[in-house]
């Protein structure tokens, strides 16, 4: 699997389509996979929903997914409302239009609009990834699309026919690939009811630590234009492995949450990484919200409250403890493939750098680096890379700034699973997603000081987590 697609949220069911080539774990033939969950951790596989017409139109590439609440598409009737989902077809010669399909059956079966494409291509070798939103405030639905290194918006009342509004992007931003899959979706920060509008961006490459990453942009949309308010690059996960994200559209303004899902490869290695039979995993769901920050307002994640109920094996913890040498927090049989680590550190008794390990006694070993005084988290991966080549972008130190955010403590979140890390430092605002692959399991944690340095642990947390795959 590859891109998250049609994220919708209908009737107490999460609809999660993918991008998804059946016959082979390398990239080709397009279609939509399908999977649904009441919880957004545990999921169950449906048939496949979205066919390539490899004679006509072509792949069935990425796109969003809409409740049509009134029917305004007329493809389905105001007690049923449809599902409608947008997404690019890309024919064999790599012509690229907009498409649609809908289901009448709440997601279990799909119909090919007609009519489709609903936009032709204006001329634009990279013209995809639709995403639509319904506006409240200009009562319209709204559509971004990627084409080539800008965003184009679009208007519509019925879902079918399509107003082009506005191009964005021009001298704004990452500009190093093309850009991809974006999204666009308002968020207001938690004490001082500011609203803004949040534009993601997916570039490959170009990213801060190289290949795929999703750049964002934070500023006002009035129903016609879209405008940020700052000039710097922000990032919404700086590691390498975390692209395509998108949002869940249905979700109730009442329950007010923004839930990102992002698809945990990187264009640099993703037909290559050594897993079997499978390529491709999403990351862990995460809930976005909007912080202020001595920079800017800024969009932090953290991963939904619902992963907090695989918190069922064993807990570590250690409190307030100073520690003036390397202190190995735990190791052996009690330290499981899954992991959910939090660790929260005093900042004052610390002179230099402090280093997380995870490891084993095999030479296998993720470095989290967490150099305080230069304001930078650094992740080293190269022992961790097996059968991976040895140069190149999968070896490289994934580096982050540290988000202190004026605070006097440091507190990581770590998400461990069996190949991939999920990080979040402060409050949510530097994130690294990293994949991973030993040969032997990591069954220690050390904490390493330089000579001489201490380090007041306020707390260290090790939650084993259910394994629900196997
Ligand atoms: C992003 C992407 C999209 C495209 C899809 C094809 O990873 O390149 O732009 O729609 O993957 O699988």
């Amino acid at each position: 699997m590859n891109d998250p697609n049609g994220l919708v949220y209908y009737d107490g069911v999460y609809h999660l389509f993918y991008q998804y080539n059946p016959a082979d774990k390398v990239w080709d033939d397009m279609h939509w996979g399908h999977a649904t969950s009441s919880d957004l951790i545990r999921w169950t596989h449906k048939p496949v929903a979205l066919f390539p017409d490899a004679e006509g139109l072509g792949y069935v590439f990425s796109g969003g997914a809409v409740v049509d609440w009134k029917n305004s598409s007329g493809l389905g009737s105001k007690s049923t409302p449809p599902l409608v989902a947008q997404f690019t077809h890309s024919s064999v010669s790599g012509h690229q239009v907009q498409s649609l399909a809908y289901s009448a059956d709440q997601g279990e079966s799909w119909v090919m609009y007609a009519g489709n494409p609903i936009i032709e291509n204006p001329g634009i070798a990279d013209f995809r990834d639709p995403k639509v939103i319904w506006d409240d405030r200009s009562n319209q639905w709204i559509m971004v699309v990627a084409a080539g290194d800008r965003i184009k918006f679009y208007r519509s009342i019925n879902l079918i026919d399509w107003e082009f509004l506005q191009d964005f992007g021009e001298g704004i931003g990452a500009h190093g690939g093309c850009w991809e899959c974006p999204d666009l979706f308002p968020l207001t920060t938690k004490n001082q009811n500011i609203q803004k509008w949040v534009l993601l961006v997916s570039l490959n490459p170009g990213g801060p630590n190289g290949g795929s990453a999703t750049q964002y942009f934070v500023g006002d949309f009035d129903g016609d234009n879209f405008r940020q308010e700052h000039s710097d690059t922000l990032w919404l996960d700086y590691g390498p492995d975390h692209y395509a994200g998108i949002t869940w559209s249905g979700l109730s303004p009442i329950n007010g949450r923004r839930i990102l899902i992002a698809w945990m490869s990187n264009w640099q290695y993703a037909n290559h990484v050594p897993t079997d039979p499978w390529r491709g995993a999403m990351t862990v769901p995460r809930e976005l919200s909007l912080i202020e920050t001595g920079q800017g307002l800024r969009v932090a994640a953290k991963p939904v409250s619902e992963y907090d109920q695989l918190r069922v094996g064993q807990q570590f913890i250690l409190e307030n403890t100073l520690i003036e040498s390397d202190k190995l927090l735990c190791q052996g049989a009690t330290v499981h493939d899954s992991l959910d680590i939090e660790i929260e550190v005093e900042l004052d008794a610390l002179q230099g750098d402090w280093i997380l390990k995870i490891c084993n006694e095999h030479d296998e070993q993720l470095e989290i680096n967490c150099r305080v005084t230069g304001g930078e988290i650094e992740v080293r991966r190269d022992r961790a890379a097996f059968d991976m080549p040895p140069e190149g972008d999968f070896v490289r130190a994934i580096k982050a700034p540290l988000d202190l955010n004026g605070r006097q403590n440091l507190s990581l979140r770590i998400l461990k699973d069996r190949s991939s890390l999920e990080i979040f430092t402060g409050e949510g605002v530097a994130l690294i997603t990293a994949l991973f692959f030993t040969h032997r399991p990591l069954n220690q944690i050390k904490i390493e000081l330089p000579d001489g340095d201490q380090l007041r642990l306020i707390k260290a947390v090790i939650n084993e987590l259910e394994s629900i795959w196997d």
